[in-house]
């Protein structure tokens, strides 16, 4: 049983300071003299003592054996994983290798249609094939909602040969799917379970969050730890628990996704916020959801305000909701997320993590405070005495598309020779990009499918209602990046 009240690698870092070596090695500024005086006398001076390189006591990230496998064993134990990883380039490079890691060129993967973008980039890498499984729609919040074990198993009883099933949960708002049964489906299978928990590092340390993906029979899960805990920014970590995950092919692949001079200020982030979440773990999540859980009623009290709670727990697919995530709706005044977003900083200084066609979202961690959070709810008061409530609000959704028949995997048409075309041109054509209509903020088209016509009158819909667009290259679907067709 390893102690979690050490830090090995902020540890070991000290001690070579201590050394107070010459130092002749990368980087080139010197454990702090060669750093922008400009710049040190905003910041300080002490913490680019640390930003150091792979010296006989602070270990590789790529062969460790040392502070960092220490460290990472820390890790390890504290999630109950088999093996963990400290990744520096976020959990999208986690993402990527995890994909890497399951399936070879042409081989199936399930992947949720509303995974992040490092999902594709992965697939582009890896040269699978993807099979796509439409999350639930939660149309009263305009959100995706989760993914039912019943999809999962028809999915595979149509693709048995699917290697792996790669799923978000939670999402950016907090819905989490039943990650349970669907896990016990995959096995059935032979298939593993890959979660990107890129917003849920922090759910294994509080019962009355849903529980994490490890907890529930996932093969691989990666979780930005910058996201929800202490960690700085792109610090993640890729942890396993399974019998079915080639390790050494993994930490190949590790390498490829991840440079080869890790930045150990991310590392020791890393560690040290594993070291806050072992020992005040529970008491940090009671803060989160404490604050949370107090502006949300106070919000939801405010008329012609919303602000989701559990009692969409059972519909759509959704399986669990992070009390910590705070989603916002003043569309009865006529707001869309993206103004109340706006009103919301540039008046209040009030600045949320997002904003979509109906919400806004608020994260809300331990370390966010009461008066932020006072900030919040009076803004969303004085917005509500000086708007007007609306007779009809409800923005229609149109009914989503079948999914369109894939003529080239991602990875075919990344690498096809591509050309733009005028929009209305489109119909038939095999898209060159991914085109994701807001709200539900599902890719409607991927790379390599073809743009049917109900696609194309799907998307038409939004671009004419100019609604907002992801993914389109002039943001008004104009123009769309097409595959050059072989007797061009
Ligand atoms: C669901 C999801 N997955 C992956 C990522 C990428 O994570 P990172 O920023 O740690 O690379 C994000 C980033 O917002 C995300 O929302």
């Amino acid at each position: 049983m390893c102690n979690q009240d050490k830090t090995p690698l902020l540890d070991a870092i000290t001690e070579f300071i201590d050394t107070k070596p010459a130092y002749f090695r990368i980087p080139g500024h010197r454990l702090e003299r060669g750093i922008s005086k400009k710049w040190t006398d905003k910041v300080g001076k002490e913490i680019f003592a640390y930003d150091v390189t792979e010296t006989p006591f602070t270990d590789d990230l790529h062969s460790p054996e040392g502070a960092i496998e220490e460290a990472q064993e820390l890790l390890q134990e504290l999630y109950g994983a088999e093996r963990s990883f400290f990744l520096v380039n976020g959990t999208t490079c986690g993402n990527e290798a995890m994909l890497l890691s399951v399936a070879l060129e042409g081989q199936e993967v399930m992947v949720a249609r509303n995974a992040h973008k490092s999902a594709m980039m992965g697939l582009i890498i890896s040269g699978a094939k993807p099979v796509y499984i439409m999350p639930e729609i939660l149309s009263e919040w305009g959100l995706q909602g989760g993914i039912t074990p019943e999809q999962v198993r028809r999915t595979f009883e149509a693709h048995p040969a699917c290697r792996a099933l790669f799923l978000v949960s939670p999402s950016y708002y907090g819905i989490v799917s039943d990650l349970k049964a669907i896990a016990d489906i995959c096995h059935e299978y032979g298939a593993m379970l890959l979660i990107d928990e890129a917003h849920g590092g922090h759910l294994y340390f509080h019962e009355d969050l849903p529980k994490g993906a490890l907890e529930q029979g996932a093969d691989m899960c990666v979780q930005s730890m910058h996201k929800v805990t202490g960690a700085l920014t792109q610090s993640s970590v890729l942890h396993m628990k399974s019998q079915l995950v080639d390790v050494e092919r993994l930490a190949a692949n590790l390498h490829i996704v991840q440079s080869t001079s890790p930045n150990y200020l991310l590392m020791t982030s890393l560690d040290c916020a594993r070291y806050e979440l072992a020992l005040h773990g529970t008491e940090m999540m009671e803060q989160a959801l404490r604050l949370a859980e107090d502006a949300r009623k106070r919000i939801q009290a405010i008329d012609g305000f919303r602000c989701m709670g559990q009692e969409v727990v059972g519909q759509a697919g959704i399986a669990g909701v992070d009390g910590t995530r705070l989603i916002i709706s003043a569309k009865e005044f006529g707001l869309t997320g993206f103004a109340l977003e706006e009103i919301l900083f540039e008046r209040y200084a009030v600045n949320m993590e997002l904003a979509d066609y109906e919400n806004v979202l608020a994260i809300v961690t331990y370390a966010n405070t009461q008066e932020e959070l006072e900030r919040l709810v009076k803004a969303c008061e004085e917005i509500a005495q000086e708007y007007s409530r609306m007779q009809e609000t409800a923005c229609e959704q149109p009914q989503l598309p079948q999914l369109p028949e894939q003529m080239l995997t991602p990875r075919q048409a990344y690498f096809a020779e591509a050309e733009e075309i005028a929009w209305q041109q489109a119909v038939g054509r095999i898209s060159a990009e991914m085109i994701a209509p807001y709200p539900p903020g599902i890719p409607i088209i991927y790379p390599g499918e073809c743009i049917t016509q109900a696609v194309w009158d799907y998307l038409e819909k939004f671009r004419r209602e100019k609604r907002h667009i992801h993914g389109s290259r002039d943001g008004r679907l104009e123009v769309i990046k097409v595959i050059k067709e072989e007797s061009e």
